[in-house]
């Protein structure tokens, strides 16, 4: 086994909701990993489909890989985890950062969920921990703790490759953001300054691009082109201007329209609820619960 080999990295991009879904697979064997995929959901409908995790097991069949890990970097707040469709597909384990069961917890009170509810983060098969390690073939993935979007966000280092979910963005869209329930702009220059510190030809994958300015998206950048380029670092930024500058920037963002309907699917490991008595999965929505920087009900109306 080498830490140096290259994985093979494809890129599945969800026009939708921006985010960027990998499969990473070693050159070697044909054993590879999904990352983040996407379970498509209609809000509008309210119907879940897996267009989205079709394309990637297509694409799996094309390549002949075998895929022993499906992985997710964090719950994610705008859009649901597809790891049990394709866990149920290709028998593989899931796995997701230990830290995930502070983010069930905390969602769990949000959303007044039974007693019950389970957050001890056995909605998925392995919970990683900073430094664990495991193999994917002949490469060695890697997992960094990268807090700060979420408290639960892990990296995984994978040969030459780091998937560094909502931190950086490509260089031009600078980095994500940090306001969301157990978010910290402090935390999240901390990962990044880490992140940072990996060899400069590492190749950064980013979870999320909105193809800024018209631009078709891209996902793939260096840790060299990050440190000289992206806008929100400037080539050396203290961690008071970083945190003034994210935290500002955040109080204009909208929350992301699905995050109230994803983090209940997402802190079940992308599960809906169970259904009710008539077969029905029902979704539910605490009111007045957010400030919103919207013209309906802003500036910071709270309910
Ligand atoms: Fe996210």
């Amino acid at each position: 086994m080498s830490a140096t080999i290259a994985p093979l990295v494809k890129g599945f991009h969800d026009a939708k909701t921006g985010s960027i879904q990998y499969v990473v697979s070693c050159p070697h064997s044909k054993k590879a990993a999904i990352i983040d995929p996407v379970w498509d959901f209609d809000e509008k409908s309210a119907r879940t489909c897996t267009n989205n995790a079709d394309e990637i097991l297509d694409y799996v069949r094309d390549q002949s890989l075998d895929v022993v890990w499906i992985l997710d970097t964090h719950p994610h707040a705008d859009h649901f985890s597809a790891a049990p469709y394709l866990k149920q597909r290709l028998s593989a384990p899931t796995a997701i950062g230990e830290h995930v069961v502070k983010v069930q917890k905390l969602w769990k009170n949000i959303y007044n969920l039974a007693d019950d509810f389970p957050t001890d983060g056995s909605q998925w098969d392995r919970l990683l921990k900073d430094g664990d390690t495991f193999d994917i073939g002949r490469l060695q993935a890697r997992v960094m703790f990268s807090p700060g979007h979420t408290l639960a966000s892990i990296t995984y280092v994978i040969g030459d490759a780091a998937f560094v979910h909502d931190t950086l963005m490509m260089p031009d869209s600078g980095t994500s953001r940090a306001d969301f329930p157990g978010g910290s702009a402090r935390e999240l220059y901390a990962s990044i300054e880490r992140l940072l510190t990996l060899p400069q030809d590492t190749r950064i994958f980013v979870g999320h691009d909105y193809g800024r300015g018209g631009r078709k998206p891209l996902w793939e950048s260096t840790v060299r082109e990050q440190i000289q380029t992206n806008i929100h670092l400037r080539g050396g930024i203290s961690e008071g201007e970083f945190v003034r500058i994210r935290e500002a920037r955040d109080a204009e963002l909208e929350l992301p329209h699905l995050m109230l309907l994803a983090l209940q699917v997402n802190i079940r490991g992308g599960r809906l609820p169970a259904p009710e008595a008539n077969e029905v999965s029902y979704l539910k929505v605490p009111l007045n619960q957010f400030a919103s920087p919207s013209k309906v009900c802003g500036p910071w109306a709270i309910g």
